[in-house]
Order: C-alpha cells, then sequence, then structure tokens
C-alpha cells in the first residue's frame, strides 16, 4: 500500500526539547541497587556506580533523570539517604515492600547524575510529608550555605549547591494505591502551598504537579481540573503517566497505542487550556510525561502480595521488536506534542520495566527498545515539522481505526538535515512512504535505519545480548521532489537526508 506526506520546513511544530529524552530511576526492584549502584561488580567505581551501566546511559542519550520516585517517593524520608554511611538507618519501603538500607540517596544520585552529564528532576514526598519537609530537601539541595540544612549538606562533604532545577511535587496523588493517596482539591491545595514556599527558597526552581496515573482513572479529567484550579499560577507542568501492551491477540491495537497517548495527550492539553480560560490566563502550561513505556509483567502486582526484601525482581519485562517499534512510535507522539509536552521520561532506566538490563555476573546489555530511543535521542534535532501522512486505516477493537502509517520529522536549520521518522502497523505488508520534500530537496540520503520486518517477538536476553539490533537499509531513493521509502510490516525506520 501508499502512503503520501509533505514534508515542509516552514510548517513548525516547536524546537525539539531537549529534555524529551529524559528517564526514571526509582528505588524499586533493581533499578537502584544492582543496577546503577552495586559495589560488588567487576564494572564498579570506588564509589560502587556500575561503569558499564553509566555507558549505556550515556549511550542511550538521556537528557533529564527523575529520581527517587514513582510510589516509593510517597513515604520516603530523604534524610535518612544522606550523611555518613553507618549513620543511615535501614527502612521499610511501604510502596514496594522492599528493606531501604539507604546506603544510596541525594548526594549518590547527583554524583552519578554528573558523571552521566543529565539534569536531574527530584521528587518530593506529598504522601506523607509536606511543605516543610519539601523545603528542607531544597534547602539542603540548592541554598549556597550558613543555613541548617545547607550547612550539613556541606558537613557530608558537598560544599557546592545542587542547584536542582527541576521538581516534582509528589507522585501519582490521584491513585488509591499511593501512600497518602489524596482528592484533587486535596493535592492541589498541598502542591500549590508546597510550591508556593519552595519558590520563597529558590525562585529558579520549575513545578510540576501531578495529573493522573493514566487515562482510565475514573477521574482523569477532573482530577486535572480540580488540580489547577488551586495550582495553576504556582506550576510549570502537570504530568501524565502511561504504560502500553500487547493484549492477547490484539497486535493492531497495541500497534496503535501511540494514537492512544495522542488523545490523551490533547485530552490533557484542552483541560489546561479550559483552567487558563477561566483564570482569563493566556498561560500555555507545559505538560511532563514523566512515566511512560510498554509495561507487561505482574502489571498487576498488589504490593501487600509482596514479601519483605531488599531489592527484588520486580517487573524486569523482557522486550520484543514488536515492543521496540510500538516505543518508537511513541516518541513520534511526544515529539509532535513538543509545543506543549516539553519534558518526559521512560520509566525506568535499569531492570525495571528498562530498555538497560543488568546481572550481577555479567556486563550490562541493551534491551529492544533502546535503540530507537537512542536513535531518536541522538538524530531529532532542530525542529518538529508538522506532517499530515494519508494512508490507509487500520481497525482494531481497542484502537479503533488508526492510519497504517505514522509519521513524524525534524529539521535541522543549522546543517540542513531532515531525519523523518516512520512506523508502519501494517502486520501483512509494506508499506511505500512518498515523501514530497516541499522547499528543502534532499540531496541524498546518508542513513537509513530498519528495526523490525520479522522476527516481531525476538529478544535480547543475557545468553544473547546482542540478538536484536537496528540494520541499515537502501530501500529508499530520491526522485525530484519524491523520497520514497519502504517500509517492512510492523518496522520502525529512521531516514536521515542531507
Ligand atoms: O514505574 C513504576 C511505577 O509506576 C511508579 O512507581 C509509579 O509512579 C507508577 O505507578
Amino acid at each position: 500500500f501508499t502512503c503520501t506526506a509533505t514534508i515542509d520546513p516552514a510548517f513548525v511544530i516547536a524546537a525539539v526539547p531537549p529534555r524529551l529524552f529524559g528517564s526514571f530511576v526509582e528505588h524499586m526492584g533493581r533499578c537502584v541497587y544492582g543496577g546503577i549502584y552495586e559495589p560488588d561488580h567487576a564494572e564498579a567505581d570506588v564509589n560502587g556506580i556500575r561503569l558499564d551501566v553509566v555507558k549505556l546511559t550515556k549511550e542511550l542519550g538521556i537528557t533529564t533523570v527523575r529520581y527517587p520516585g514513582g510510589n516509593f517517593v510517597s513515604g520516603y524520608r530523604w534524610q535518612d539517604g544522606v550523611g555518613p554511611l553507618e549513620e543511615r538507618p535501614v527502612s521499610l519501603d511501604l510502596a514496594w515492600r522492599s528493606i531501604e538500607p539507604n546506603t544510596f540517596g541525594l548526594n549518590e544520585f547527583m554524583a552519578w547524575a554528573r558523571q552521566c552529564e543529565i539534569e536531574p528532576m527530584m521528587a518530593v514526598n506529598l504522601g506523607t510529608r509536606g511543605v516543610e519537609e519539601a523545603c528542607n530537601l531544597l534547602e539542603y539541595s540548592n541554598f549556597p550555605g550558613g543555613t541548617q540544612y545547607s550547612d550539613l549538606r556541606i558537613k557530608h562533604g558537598v560544599t557546592e549547591p545542587h542547584n536542582i532545577k527541576l521538581w516534582c511535587l509528589g507522585n501519582e496523588m490521584d491513585a488509591p494505591w499511593q501512600i497518602g493517596h489524596k482528592t484533587g482539591r486535596e493535592y492541589g491545595r498541598l502542591a500549590a502551598e508546597t510550591g508556593k514556599a519552595m519558590r520563597r527558597i529558590d525562585p529558579s526552581i520549575e513545578l510540576v504537579a501531578c495529573g493522573s496515573s493514566s487515562e482510565r482513572m475514573p477521574t482523569f479529567g477532573s482530577w486535572e481540573a480540580d488540580v489547577l484550579d488551586e495550582a495553576f499560577d504556582v506550576v510549570d507542568f502537570i504530568s501524565l503517566h502511561a504504560y502500553f501492551e500487547h493484549h492477547r491477540d490484539d497486535r493492531a491495537g497495541f500497534l496503535a497505542s501511540a494514537h492512544t497517548m495522542d488523545q490523551f495527550i490533547e485530552g490533557v492539553i484542552a483541560t489546561c487550556d479550559h483552567i487558563a480560560a477561566k483564570k482569563r490566563s493566556r498561560r500555555k502550561l507545559k505538560l511532563s510525561f514523566d512515566e511512560w513505556n510498554l509495561w507487561y509483567e505482574n502489571r498487576l502486582v498488589v504490593q501487600d502480595h509482596l514479601d519483605w526484601a531488599h531489592g527484588p525482581r520486580l517487573i524486569e519485562d523482557e522486550y520484543t521488536v514488536e515492543d521496540a517499534v510500538v516505543l518508537g512510535s511513541l516518541l513520534m507522539s511526544l515529539l509532535r506534542h513538543s509545543d506543549r509536552v516539553t519534558a518526559a521520561c521512560l520509566a525506568q532506566l535499569v531492570n525495571v520495566i528498562a530498555p538497560i538490563r543488568t546481572e550481577p555476573d555479567t556486563d550490562a546489555w541493551r534491551q529492544t527498545i533502546f535503540y530507537p530511543f537512542a536513535l531518536t535521542a541522538r538524530h531529532a534535532r532542530g525542529d518538529v515539522l508538522r506532517i499530515e501522512p494519508v494512508s490507509p486505516n487500520l481497525h482494531s477493537e481497542t484502537g479503533g481505526d488508526v492510519p497504517a502509517v505514522d509519521v513524524t520529522a525534524t529539521h535541522n536549520a543549522d546543517t540542513g538535515e531532515i531525519t523523518v521518522f516512520a512506523v508502519n502497523r501494517d502486520e501483512h505488508q509494506s508499506g511505500d512512504l512518498r515523501l514530497r520534500l516541499a522547499g528543502a530537496i534532499a540531496q541524498e540520503v546518508v542513513e537509513h535505519t530498519v528495526l523490525g520486518g520479522a522476527d516481531f517477538l525476538a529478544t535480547n536476553s543475557k545468553q544473547t545480548p546482542n540478538r536484536v539490533s537496528p540494520r541499515s537499509s537502501t530501500s529508499h531513493r530520491i526522485d525530484g521532489d519524491l523520497l520514497c521509502i519502504d517500509l517492512p510490516p510492523v518496522s520502525w525506520s529512521m531516514i536521515r537526508t542531507a
């Protein structure tokens, strides 16, 4: 089948926001302990940081990392994780029924983030704690010195302030499973008052209010409206969280996930703009999609049923080729909303539903989903362009009618480079994508990379860490102002022209 679209560098949505390529490190399962931090591992440095994970984290190209949770943060006492190791308590993490040794905390995380050249995105506990504790943490982190908490940081050996700019006001406070769960009004008031006080300490910070923990929550829409009624003037972002999965026998619905993500984002934008209109504000609130990914295993883990353990193996999903194709299309959804979604975090980074996997007795390896993320983060540069593909539709029970081909492109005005990202959702037929390059005649294709097209269920594992990787393709041609690209069934493609 054929799909056509026009690429015109004049049709700009927005500049690619660097923070779109964020990730997430939670004290959950083996993300921190046995993931980024494992003092006994052969690759660990003197601080216990796994250098093989640092290397892959850099290769992945992530720009920001949200920390320390997730559900974990809603019961966390940050003070337990700073200061001399021998004085740190062992505590109970009620979110994941885990034993938390507190040998990795704020200062270790900040050192790791610097090592990886990543901007931190810090979450405060608004579950069991509140305004005062959030202020104390900010004072410890960002105040230069001469006060109780800034001097405590200096006493802990960190003389320069961390200067953390991006702060999440709690996590998923709409969710009944959250410790300290609240109504939208209750949370909105707390978020507004916490944010107001935090800004008095450091007016340069940016604040993220919790949106819904999923579009499927019964309170979705009204939660955002209630929270923003209270906190609109204080916060810079509202958050979105979404996890997708391939339900049995519904490949078409799964491949349509990016369409569902588009609709979710547009619903939240509508709610933000509704509140702005009510408040006679012209401000376009930004969206932080600070948890997104695919999630299968133990999706319905009920925290109450876990056995107490330190660093248990939780939701270590192994991803397929098809998952990588869907993940590539989810990134395309984020890109085409980059005028409003200016921060996002792939949840999570290591082991826990993650692009990077580790074991104690071998080097870290890349899951299939690593590749579309890394390639998009590296090559989506300059401006995101508005594209309206004309493609036949595919139908599924869960996804409805969705175009068989999804296309997004970026244009780097400095280099003239255009990067096209395309997904073929059809599982039986190749697509013939014909792009008309208006006002920017491509001289040549400098890279054409494909993932998928066959062996949809192949994975990388400890035994076969390199079974799946992207391949180079020559199935394209430039014909006048037309760039024609062959899109194999169930595939993600990236084409760079110069
Ligand atoms: O990323 C795993 C969990 O999913 C996070 O802790 C929580 O915020 C979400 O429900």
